[in-house]
């Protein structure tokens, strides 16, 4: 019997994805013969309605010294980040008196600078020794470990309860404990925000690239009203997000400490009567489209490979690293993958091995065909390699979310 990771009851099997590697784990050649796999299914608990892996890896397997990614990376990010601080400051922050804001996974730092800047009393906690160290020499004050109720105390102790404690996109395989931990570290009337790609995204969207490691959980408001419930802490509005591909954005608070909202209410009814996520029936049919999109996705890739066609991987993101997997496709079919990250270049895909190359200005000379895996940042794509287009060039989705 798998039992569900957050409320332990008996779950089912909706889809395995295979033999997995872990998606950020780019790698050099000399590593091929050690490297990590893990199987990559995932299921749906009817019961506290959270979508989940069925298998966790090692977590030191995924979060390390060697930690590949970083969040000032994408403009786009750094700039959704600085929206969000401004937003905490001007909204919630701005009637406390010397407020005290921590955030979970905090990565480089690219969201706390702006407390930093405004000699705002701020602590980032961040598992990857790499990110961390960037993060500190950024004077963004930051604790390097893992988040729990232990944690939370030793916090508590060094600098007093949390005005605002900011999650986003950060998935912990031990929400119990991180739960506990938050509901100890946070103020009685203070605000905890939860953020991360939404389950109706991926379900409406077939995404389910968002499907990897360190997403051990991808969340609705059922399941994040169950799972903080369990510790008295309340949603008390809800904001939809653009970011990877569809986003929610949870405001929480001690049971009663701020009114609730009506995009609660609303969210409520489009999740249960409108889209019906608290369904089995809405997984196994995605189950049933992600083969179906794995088939046209390969199948696609061969014709272009026999008609001669150049095609190109853009952008070593961990989500092609389950679409790659389980679609198989390897250097036989995209001979390299483009990426701006140096820490990725020179280095090779997880688990099918492919090249990753530099990104250069004019990547896409000799290049019929690109197959974008960072979707997400469609747009901005889009809009820096117009040129690419201009010339014939053509781009292929790594999962039907945008066609
Ligand atoms: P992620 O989706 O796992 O966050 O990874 C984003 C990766 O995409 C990161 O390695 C940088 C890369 N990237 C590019 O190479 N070009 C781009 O224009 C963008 C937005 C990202
Ligand atoms: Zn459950």
């Amino acid at each position: 019997m798998i039992q569900c990771k957050i409320c332990n009851r008996e779950i089912q099997l909706i889809i395995s994805f295979g033999k997995m590697p872990i998606a950020n784990g780019f790698l050099n050649a000399e590593d091929f013969h050690q490297e990590y796999f893990f199987e990559l299914a995932c299921g749906f608990c009817e019961h506290c309605k959270t979508f989940q892996l069925l298998h966790q890896p090692d977590r030191s397997q995924m979060f390390h010294e060697q930690y590949a990614f970083y969040t000032a990376t994408s403009k786009h990010m750094s700039e959704h980040f600085e929206v969000m601080a401004l937003n905490y400051i001007q909204h919630w922050l701005v009637t406390q008196k010397d407020p005290f804001v921590v955030e979970l996974g905090s990565n480089d730092g690219t969201m706390l600078k702006h407390f930093t800047k405004r000699g705002i009393r701020h602590l980032g906690i961040e598992a990857s020794q790499n990110v961390a160290e960037i993060a500190k020499k950024n004077g963004v004050e930051t604790k390097c470990c893992f988040f729990n109720d232990t944690t939370a105390k030793e916090i508590q102790q060094s600098y007093g309860k949390a005005d605002l404690i900011s999650v986003a996109n950060v998935h912990f395989s031990n929400m119990g404990e991180v739960a506990r931990g938050i509901a100890l570290l946070l103020k009685d009337d203070g605000i905890f925000v939860f953020e991360n790609p939404y389950i109706g995204n991926v379900i409406q969207n077939v995404a389910y690239d968002q499907i990897y490691d360190e997403h051990s959980f991808i969340f609705g408001l059922n399941s994040v009203s169950y799972i903080f419930g369990c510790e008295e802490l309340d949603v008390f509005h809800v904001e939809t997000q653009e970011t990877h591909g569809g986003s929610m954005r949870y405001y929480l608070c001690h049971k009663g400490a701020h009114n609730k909202r009506s995009s609660v209410t609303e969210l409520l009814h489009q999740e249960n009567d409108v889209l019906c996520l608290n369904r089995m029936e809405i997984y196994r049919t995605f189950a049933k489209n992600c083969e179906r999109q794995k088939q046209e996705l390969v199948a696609l890739l061969k014709k272009l490979k026999a008609e001669g066609k150049s095609v190109v991987g853009y952008a070593a993101t961990a989500k092609s690293t389950t679409v790659l997997n389980y679609c198989g496709m390897g250097p036989e079919l995209i001979p390299c993958i483009y990426d701006t990250t140096p820490i990725k270049q020179g280095k090779y895909s997880p688990g099918m091995h492919i090249p990753i190359k530099p990104y250069t200005i004019d990547w896409y000379k000799k290049v019929d065909c690109a197959i974008l895996f960072a979707w997400n940042h469609a747009k901005e794509i889009f809009d820096k390699e117009s040129e690419f287009t201009k010339n014939g060039g053509q781009w292929i989705l790594s999962t039907s979310c945008l066609q």
